[in-house]
């Protein structure tokens, strides 16, 4: 059962959120700004679907990024921007604002998703005072050759006029100049990608979700943390606990929804994912199947229904088709690994292969595995799976390559391999 649905949530849409429909722009497609709090507003922005996020990862069911905007009675504090070719000028001027009007430009990280468009903010505001950490300060220059920005100390405070913003770096979730921003009378977290999310809804809180969204969340969730944050969740773990001290009513992170009505569902749900690092899974199989003609699909199948046979839960993902991005997610949360591809020129399909390089650069190691695929004029695929696997510490239990459909001899010894890794998994 996936953690988010273990929450119940009331139905229904916000009422005051003011959507944009962008028609000129190619990565977003809506734009809204909405009010937090009397004085907190999200600007969302809505990527394109047809784009690939980092360049990499599909978002067939899209993703926001999230800015907000503190006003204090003294000063007004923008918390992270937006990517290239995109301002908040439409989301200030709802408000009575323009660029001028911010005194201060707080950056959780430099990631271009969230700063691509100051290279054209700092053209109008060259002298805005930026406060980010150290390592943040140096991408500022390099990125966009801003000099002055003001370093944080860890907790160190700034006061807006009745609204403090306390600055609690969280290194490595993402990138190690992440932090995140606490706006302390409020009790809301501005946690920047640490609890973030791929997925669009028109919801903005964890209660209003829809059942449909929260359906869509309930998977978009992990595969985000397994292709953005997965390598780095030692550090994760950390920044759990440093944000577990804290006294948070409202978590807002830069992707995705935000969460005021049950603020422990979402950390814990990273915790429960950063613990999947190490150990210990849910006892489900992930399955990599490449089939070029079907030969090695239809012993794939057979396999498919022995797990249901076990009530075991077995995803399988097909590559190239489905996409290695959607296997790294199963592969994350799942205890064992099974790879189903054939021999392609005496070596392992290559879509494969990329799909087995991707999965280890995003820390997938010690799982039960297996490999089994069909060749013809030559074997070559499971000697090629046997390095990888070693390469990721995976434990594994055997590789088979078999000619054609395969012999009486193969599939037992295909079948005995895989129930060895269902009875590993009662
Ligand atoms: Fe959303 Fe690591 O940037």
């Amino acid at each position: 059962m996936p953690f988010f649905q273990e929450v119940t949530f009331p139905k229904g849409l916000p009422e005051t959120a003011n959507y944009i429909e962008i028609k000129e722009m190619s990565i977003y497609h809506e734009r809204m700004k909405y009010s937090v709090t009397k004085n907190t507003s999200l600007f969302r922005y809505q990527y394109d679907k047809q784009k690939l996020f980092e360049g990499a990862w599909p978002i067939k069911d899209g993703v926001s990024v999230n800015a907000y905007l503190v006003q204090g009675s003294e000063k007004t504090a923008l918390i992270d921007y937006v990517e290239e070719g995109a301002s908040f000028d439409e989301e200030l001027k709802e408000l009575g604002l323009t660029v001028e009007d911010i005194d201060v430009l707080v950056l959780n990280h430099m990631e271009p998703d969230h700063t691509g468009g100051l290279r054209d903010f700092f053209k109008r505001r060259p002298d805005i005072p930026v406060y980010c950490t150290k390592i943040a300060s140096t991408e500022l220059i390099s990125l966009y050759d801003k000099k002055d920005a003001h370093v944080i100390k860890p907790m160190e405070e700034l006061d807006l006029g009745g609204a403090t913003l306390a600055f609690i770096p969280v290194p490595n979730v993402h990138w190690p100049d992440t932090m995140s921003t606490l706006y302390k009378e409020e009790g809301i977290l501005f946690s920047c990608d640490a609890f973030g999310a791929f997925g669009e809804t028109k919801s903005v809180y964890d209660d209003e979700l829809t059942e449909e969204e929260k359906n869509l969340l309930a998977t978009e969730t992990e595969r985000y943390y397994a292709n953005i944050v997965a390598p780095f969740s030692n550090f994760v773990l950390k920044a759990v606990d440093s944000v577990s001290a804290l006294d948070i009513k409202m978590v807002c992170p830069s992707h995705g929804i935000l969460w005021r009505k049950d603020v422990k569902c979402i950390i814990d749900w990273y915790k429960r994912l950063a613990t999947y690092f190490a150990g210990p899974r849910e006892k489900e199989i992930a399955m990599l199947l490449s089939s070029m003609y079907g030969n090695t699909k239809a012993l794939a199948d057979e396999l498919v229904k022995r797990a249901e046979e076990a009530g075991v839960k077995m995803h399988v993902v097909r590559i190239p088709d489905d996409g290695a991005s959607f296997l790294l997610e199963k592969a994350w949360r799942s205890e064992a690994l099974v790879v189903a591809a054939p021999t392609y020129e005496k070596a392992m399909f290559p879509e494969a292969v990329y799909a087995m390089d991707l999965l280890a650069r995003k820390g997938i190691k010690g799982r039960k595995s297996m490999f089994f695929g069909s060749s013809l004029w030559s074997g070559g695929a499971a000697a090629e799976y046997k390095g990888l696997a070693e390469k990721m510490g995976l434990e594994v239990v055997d590789a088979i390559d078999y000619r054609g459909v395969g012999t009486e001899a193969d599939r037992a010894k295909v079948f005995a391999a895989f129930d060895q890794i269902l009875e590993a998994l009662k």
